[in-house]
């Protein structure tokens, strides 16, 4: 009698051990990756707010080769996963040639300034993804409608509809590790312990326009266009994802991701939704004008040195290595982890 209890409770067990394991369904976040989350800072001239997801899709078209595609010409997030990967998420004001004129608002998205105690009504995007039984990397991710990429005189290059930022905490057996930080294309990886805290959160800081990410204020060492446009700093806007954010876990065996709570209006709006649309590979901008396309001299595209004044939208979170192994998302570049936050990143 006994062993057949103990036989029907190991078969339970073992029926649970093989569903439970990476069933990540609506299971919370692990409590490590709210409470050494980042503490933002946009730049206090920064013109190009945090946006929601469902604001700037309520605001684009689904096109392929500059044409519309998709079934109605409308796209939300129930239906983002049901376009092909070669569509670009397209401004339906037509292309947006005078980024520093405030409009249109969905682009600037000033709802998003976020308050006095940092909460933004856009919602950010924490996703977790565990590597193995000591290893889980927390994302968490930053979505502008626009990139504005800044200029010399009046040549301005790599603005952009849709952008795409995020911050990465390894932790390693519940403790975090280090923390990377993107940085347009690129990003830089540091040791936990170098980095400025408030508290217990590291502190980062968002580049004026382009929304890189830094984990000091000032002038910093990033530079396109021969070495003419360099990223700005400094302690402007708090901005604090946890208040309010979509949760999800990214399942590395699988490739899936699946629903985890969130927080504020981000928590509210996930409840009717799915993670479907994180499958979606294709492009939350414009595609790139060609070279002369849009014809005014000062507005228009134009291309110097390989560097574009209008270039296409950035794909999004399932484009980001979430894989990864090492702490950065290239895997063609070398990817040290600092020791010294003045290393590489400050300009003087
Ligand atoms: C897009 O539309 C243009 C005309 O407006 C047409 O010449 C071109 O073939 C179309 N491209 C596709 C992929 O349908
Ligand atoms: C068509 O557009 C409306 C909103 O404009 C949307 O609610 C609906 O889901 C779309 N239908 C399809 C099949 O995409
Ligand atoms: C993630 O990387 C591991 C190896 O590090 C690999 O076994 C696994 O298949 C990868 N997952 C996906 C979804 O590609
Ligand atoms: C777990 O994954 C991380 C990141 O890929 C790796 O550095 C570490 O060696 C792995 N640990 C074990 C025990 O497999
Ligand atoms: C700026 O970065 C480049 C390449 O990343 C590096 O060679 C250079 O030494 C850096 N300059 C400073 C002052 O850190």
């Amino acid at each position: 009698m006994s062993s057949i209890r103990q036989l029907s409770a190991f078969l339970a067990l073992a029926a649970f051990a093989a569903a439970a394991p990476r069933m990540h369904k609506r299971e919370a976040l692990p409590d490590y990756a709210i409470t050494y989350a980042p503490l933002s800072y946009l730049y206090s001239g920064e013109k190009w707010f945090p946006s929601d997801i469902t604001v700037h899709l309520a605001n684009v078209q689904p096109e392929v080769d500059f044409n519309a595609t998709g079934t109605n010409g409308s796209v939300t997030l129930d239906t983002l996963d049901t376009l092909s990967s070669d569509v670009y998420l397209t401004a339906s004001d037509g292309p947006i040639l005078n980024p520093l004129d405030g409009t249109p608002d969905w682009l600037t998205s000033e709802y998003g300034i976020p308050s006095s105690d940092g909460l933004s009504a856009a919602p950010g995007l924490i996703i977790a993804a565990e590597k193995n039984s000591t290893t889980t990397d927390v994302f968490y991710f930053y979505f502008y409608s626009y990139n504005y990429g800044g200029g010399v005189l009046d040549i301005n290059f790599d603005d952009h509809v849709g952008d795409w930022e995020h911050v990465m905490i390894r932790f390693v057996n519940e403790e975090p590790y280090a923390i990377y930080l993107s940085e347009h294309s690129g990003g830089s990886a540091y040791y936990w312990d170098v980095v400025d805290f408030s508290g217990e959160r590291p502190i980062t800081y968002i580049a004026y326009g382009g929304h890189a990410n830094y984990v000091t204020a000032g002038s910093q060492n990033y530079t396109i266009a021969l070495g003419l446009i360099s990223d700005t700093t400094d302690a402007g806007y708090l901005w604090d994802m946890t208040l309010n954010y979509r949760g999800y876990w990214y399942d590395t065996e699988t490739g899936t991701f699946t629903v985890a709570p969130g927080a504020g209006t981000g928590a509210s709006e996930e409840e009717s939704e799915t993670a479907d649309w994180l499958n979606w590979l294709g492009y939350w901008g414009d595609e790139q004008y060609p070279d002369g396309l849009l014809d005014d001299i000062e507005t228009g595209q134009y291309c110097i040195v390989g560097e574009c004044h209008y270039t296409g939208g950035p794909t999004g979170p399932a484009d980001k290595n979430l894989n990864r192994t090492t702490m950065c998302e290239s895997t063609s570049k070398s990817c040290p982890v600092y020791d010294n936050i003045n290393d590489l990143t400050t300009l003087s």
